[in-house]
């Protein structure tokens, strides 16, 4: 249909309306961010924690993966050692789950080494010996599990099901079929959006070699997302919201990632959600490998593929619930 000078005119009026509402909203998030940003460690046991948990979540990745190479992240482990001894001296919770994870995953590194005869720092040794001497924390491993364990409630009750799902990190070859992933894109449509626009698209890498290409621009699948069978690729439609709505792609996109990620797990498809933060040549150079065109914005990559038979997965142990709960009165 052609637009009259009329329709033009309207369009012109929404363009600058959808410049200066983003600009504003932009200013407003960007000084937010700017300010609560965490850069400072030990600013509270909250902000400490959060830097905690992504450090020592990178050891027990390590342990988990698939093709585990000793002395992998042992810089991590100084500097986690480091930090649960500031912690101590800060006087900071010493029951809280995620210092008894943190020490876990330190400990279980330490008796992985130790077994296997290779032999980390002594001044290390002597800091995680420092840490251990005073304070009891229970025994735990990252789990091993056959797949069939892990599948064992896909077809329980929600609450079951949800708490099955974890983040799998070591793939057989076996191919997904086209009709499963249809299925599976079928079932996560059933996410809301708002206004019932659904602008959620899926775009499936099924070739090795693109494969590998944007598990190395994203970074954080590199050792295990290269052998993922199919990459997901979840973008979101800029053009289904108006000048008001821009923060609307991200909601639409993360809600539809989480159903996604149930419905691969529905599916017996082990997966891992990647970061994509979409630096501006990262984000280029993802966009020509896939020809994503500019309308949509790049929401999350997910790693997915049928399980090994046997392979270990990350415990990512959760906070306490009153840590994310607030009732209003
Ligand atoms: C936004 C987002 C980005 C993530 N990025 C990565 C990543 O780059 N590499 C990785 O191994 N895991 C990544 N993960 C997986 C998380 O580490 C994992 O979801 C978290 O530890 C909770 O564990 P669970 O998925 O087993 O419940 C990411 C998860 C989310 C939600």
């Amino acid at each position: 249909m052609k637009a009259t000078k009329n329709d033009k005119g309207i369009q012109i009026r929404r363009r600058i309306k959808a410049f200066i509402g983003r600009w504003v909203g932009l200013r407003q998030s960007w000084w937010r961010y700017v300010r609560n940003a965490n850069c400072d460690y030990y600013k509270s046991q909250t902000d400490f924690l959060y830097i905690l948990i992504s450090n020592y979540h990178v050891i027990e990745k390590s342990l988990a993966m698939p093709d585990f190479e000793p002395g992998h992240a042992l810089e991590r482990v100084k500097v986690v050692v480091g930090d649960l001894i500031k912690y101590r001296e800060l006087g900071f919770d010493l029951h809280h789950p995620q210092y008894i994870a943190a020490m876990q995953a330190i400990r279980e590194y330490t008796c992985v080494h130790h077994n296997l005869g290779f032999s980390l720092p002594k001044d290390l040794l002597e800091e995680i010996d420092f840490l251990f001497k005073d304070v009891e924390i229970p025994e735990h491993v990252q789990p091993t599990v056959s797949k069939e364990q892990f599948f064992a409630n896909v077809q329980s009750s929600f609450p079951e099901f949800a708490r099955s799902r974890h983040s799998v990190r070591s793939y057989s070859d076996k191919e997904i079929s086209e009709d499963t992933l249809k299925a599976v894109v079928n079932l996560a449509r059933t996410t809301p959006t708002g206004c019932n626009r659904q602008p959620n698209r899926t775009y499936v890498v099924c070739d090795n070699s693109m494969i590998r290409k944007i598990v190395n621009l994203q970074g954080g699948g590199r050792g295990f997302a290269e052998k993922a069978n199919k990459l997901l690729v979840v973008t979101s439609a800029i053009d289904a919201f108006s000048y008001n709505e821009y923060n609307e792609v991200w909601k639409a996109g993360g809600m539809y990632t989480m159903n996604l990620l149930y419905a691969l797990h529905s599916y017996q498809i082990g997966a891992c959600p990647l970061m994509w933060n979409g630096m501006r040549s990262q984000d280029k150079a993802l966009r020509e490998i896939l020809n994503i065109p500019s309308k949509e914005e790049v929401v999350m990559i997910i790693a997915a593929g049928y399980p090994l038979d046997k392979f270990r997965y990350v415990t990512s142990v959760r906070n306490n619930v009153e840590d994310s709960l607030i009732i209003v009165r």
